[in-house]
């Protein structure tokens, strides 16, 4: 731990533990996130994923263990200053202004300090394919425009560790496809870092470089998506009972 787990990972959790009255939603969490690489957090639902999201983020503060980002303890700190370090996040309902257009919505995400911001948002648009739907309402996307337009939003802010909570959920299949692509690309091409929850296991099967499962609070498998998937107590989180 220490020293290597700070060089290996972005983001680390140590021993992280939140419960809610008698129930244990966190329970000795350990965790790695390496730079430029794709993560999955799966599990079933009540698993404890959004908790373990709203705990980095500092939505919730958590009752024991430890979160470091870039080597710096981030544990309860504000979400303000959690964010202004570069953690962005999605959420699992939609986000977006709709009674603004698409390019507002982008504008209105824009660190002020940013002199480019305008520039920045073009180009954002452009790699989502959300060019033509600028001046639009953003209420008018499809759903899966809409959650391409939040993953755009939370890049307006620059951040470097995106967390990204069931985007793909309510998406058709291509457009699932396309995101997926869109994640890809921006780990490849900018060096962004993504974690994400899917609680359905196919929509990231195969696009992540690691995969962590959770059930009742406790990570139970983690692994390449080949392993977890194969995984006994997986198949049994899933399936069994
Ligand atoms: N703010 C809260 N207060 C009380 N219980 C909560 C709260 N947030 C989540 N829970 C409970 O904690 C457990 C984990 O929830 P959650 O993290 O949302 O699971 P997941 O995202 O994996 O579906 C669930 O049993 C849920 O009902
Ligand atoms: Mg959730």
């Amino acid at each position: 731990m220490g020293e290597t787990s700070r060089l290996n990972g972005l983001l680390t959790v140590n021993n992280l533990s939140k419960r809610f009255g008698r129930l244990q939603a966190v329970k000795k969490m350990n965790l790695s996130i390496e730079a430029k690489k794709i993560t999955g957090l799966i599990g079933p639902n009540g698993a404890g994923k959004t908790t373990l999201f709203n705990l980095i983020t500092g939505v919730l503060s958590p009752d024991s263990g430890r979160i470091v980002f870039k080597g710096k303890d981030i544990t309860h700190h504000k979400p303000y200053q959690i964010a202004r370090m570069g953690i962005g996040r999605s959420w699992q309902l939609i986000r977006i202004f709709s009674k603004m257009t698409v390019l507002e919505n982008l504008m209105i995400a824009a660190n002020l300090k940013q002199k480019n911001a305008l520039e920045y948002a073009m180009e954002l648009l452009d790699l989502f394919g959300l060019t033509a739907e600028k001046g639009n309402y953003a209420g008018e996307l499809s759903v899966g425009q809409q959650k391409m337009l939040s993953i755009a939003r939370i890049l307006m802010l620059d951040a470097e560790l995106m967390l990204l909570d069931e985007l793909a959920a309510g998406v058709n299949p291509s457009e699932q496809d396309k995101m997926m692509k869109m994640i890809h690309k921006l780990c490849d091409q900018e060096g962004k870092t993504f974690f994400i929850i899917e609680h359905d296991m196919d929509v990231i099967m195969g696009h992540c470089d690691k995969v962590i499962c959770m059930n009742f609070g406790e990570k139970i498998a983690e692994g390449s998506s080949q392993e977890v998937q194969n995984n006994e107590k997986v198949i049994e989180a899933y399936f069994g009972g």
